[in-house]
């Protein structure tokens, strides 16, 4: 889909990754911006529409439906992460709070504007997702679950909004320079070249994006003789 004269919502647009979506989306001259936020006083990006939306709460996501029916373009940006591996006492909890934002506030999202983006024509889907939809080193265990799981998610999705000529992108990436990375000493990418690349592929009618060289190593590695999913030799 191209982005002049759409109608985009992303979540999660006050900060990091949602935030450089949003500003991107202006510049390549998306007719409107909704940027939903748990806090709307948190949205200072000017030329968008801030809008109140907690993606756990169903009542923000239905009036979110209700208000920004002209939606052509939804980005399940939102997400949550937290270190711990899955022998973590508290390791049951953790995966219900993360699960609850990154895999099933994204069905919420994806139910409530699946008529409003056939309505409008079909339109885009763009998930957020990661490299850690595919590795799970244990370091962040129930994170990387729930990205498996809002991948496979992803591809239902795209089978099932077929039928109504809506796209459905999955964006994948490793580390981003963001507040969900701080104090991490990795290479990382910025919001903004992980931003291009993915409105890139959406323009050019992708499915899919692997937005820098360590996703697409992954990725490429999964058929390997030993994939890139099992420990490797060091
Ligand atoms: N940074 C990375 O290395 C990286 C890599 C791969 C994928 N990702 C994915 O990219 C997406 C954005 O991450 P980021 O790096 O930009 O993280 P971030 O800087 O921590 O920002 C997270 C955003 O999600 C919002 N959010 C969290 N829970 C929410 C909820 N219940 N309702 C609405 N908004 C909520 C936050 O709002 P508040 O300000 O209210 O907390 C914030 O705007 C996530 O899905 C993340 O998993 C990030």
């Amino acid at each position: 889909m191209q982005i002049e004269n759409a109608v985009a919502l992303v979540t999660g647009a006050n900060r990091g990754i949602g935030l450089a979506f949003a500003r991107e989306l202006l510049a390549r001259g998306a007719r409107k911006v909704y940027a939903g936020a748990r806090d709307p006083v948190a949205i200072t990006q000017a030329g968008v529409e801030p809008l109140r939306l907690d993606v756990n709460k169903p009542d923000d996501v239905a009036a979110a439906a209700e208000l920004a029916s002209d939606v052509t373009l939804v980005i399940n940006n939102a997400g949550i992460g937290q270190p711990g591996g899955f022998l973590a006492a508290d390791s049951e909890d953790v995966a219900r709070r993360i699960f609850e934002t990154n895999f099933f506030a994204v069905l919420r999202m994806s139910k409530a504007f699946a008529p409003i983006l056939k309505a409008n024509g079909g339109g885009a889907l763009l998930n957020v997702l990661s490299v850690a939809s595919w590795v799970n080193g244990g370091e962040l265990a129930a994170y990387s679950a729930s990205k498996s799981a809002a991948w496979s998610l992803t591809n239902a999705l795209r089978n099932e909004l077929a039928l109504q000529k809506t796209q459905v992108l999955g964006l994948h990436m490793a580390y981003v320079d963001t507040d969900l990375t701080r104090g991490l000493e990795v290479p990382k990418s910025s919001p903004e070249e992980i931003v291009r690349r993915a409105l890139d592929g959406l323009e050019s009618g992708l499915d899919e994006v692997l937005a820098d060289e360590l996703t697409q190593q992954v990725k490429q590695g999964m058929t390997a003789a030993r994939p890139s999913y099992l420990p490797q030799a060091s």
